[in-house]
């Protein structure tokens, strides 16, 4: 008999009725998980919540009703779906390098937006004040890490880009900001909120040197003279905390 809250899939066919009316009474619910993806490329269409609801209606009523687990709650933790569009990276063009390759350098990086660099995602880029301009230059787009898969777009065609520009990688609102880091002491950034009357709200101030290195604690070195060789004082202290 499976616990409240455990997943119902697991031998639920036999006995349906009893395990049914126990199930009622235990809160029981199947957890669809997340996953539903989102249109990242303009000419990519967004999933068909509508649809897929029906589709789990069906099903829902294919199986769970005539098995007498009705009524049954049914979960879904969407994540991307619900923020994923609705949020942008804006960021600044620090460097043009123009070798083999053209490159424009920005000073986001992975420690904002780990996906194109982390598995190759793909993310568009626009850049404002020149999005009806040709795009005619192609560019590898990097962020400011010291790591050589730190990329937001590679050969991606796009706008003469000047140093300076802003540009606005779209569709960050999951898997973004969240799955930030401060490696290469990258400190994360604000992240401000654009209301429905066009005003723009401060939800989350930037990180800080400060913020940083706050969970350092080298208040126990303090005693260290140059010797660091553990005292008797460090020893008692260390194989106090040890038991
Ligand atoms: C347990 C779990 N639920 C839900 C989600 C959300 O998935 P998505 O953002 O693809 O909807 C994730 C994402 O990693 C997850 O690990």
């Amino acid at each position: 008999m499976p616990e409240a809250g455990q997943d119902l899939h697991h031998g639920h066919e036999r006995d349906q009725t009893s395990h049914g009316n126990r199930l009622h009474h235990k809160n029981i619910g199947v957890n669809l998980g997340g996953g539903v993806g989102i249109p990242y490329r303009p000419e990519e269409e967004p999933v068909d919540l509508p649809a897929l609801g029906r589709e789990i209606r069906a099903v829902y009523e294919a199986r769970i009703m005539p098995n007498g687990l009705h009524p049954l709650k049914i979960a879904l933790e969407l994540g991307r779906a619900i923020t994923g569009p609705y949020g942008y990276l804006v960021s600044r063009v620090l460097h043009k390098k123009e070798t083999y390759k053209n490159y424009v350098g920005l000073d986001a990086s992975m420690a904002n937006l780990m996906r194109p660099g982390m598995y190759g995602a793909y993310h568009h880029i626009t850049v404002p004040g020149k999005e009806d301009w040709p795009h005619d230059q192609v560019y590898d787009v990097t962020g400011s890490l010291c790591e050589n898969n730190d990329k937001f777009a590679i050969d991606r065609w796009l706008p003469r880009i000047d140093v300076g520009d802003l540009v606005v990688i779209h569709d960050t609102g999951a898997h973004g900001h969240s799955m930030g880091f401060n490696y290469n002491g990258k400190l994360r950034s604000a992240e401000l909120l654009l209301r429905p009357d066009g005003g723009v709200t401060m939800i989350r101030r930037a990180e800080t040197v400060e913020d940083y290195f706050r969970t350092i604690d080298f208040s126990q070195l303090e005693n260290m003279d140059g010797d660091s060789r553990p005292s008797e004082r460090h020893i008692s202290q260390y194989t106090a905390v040890g038991k």
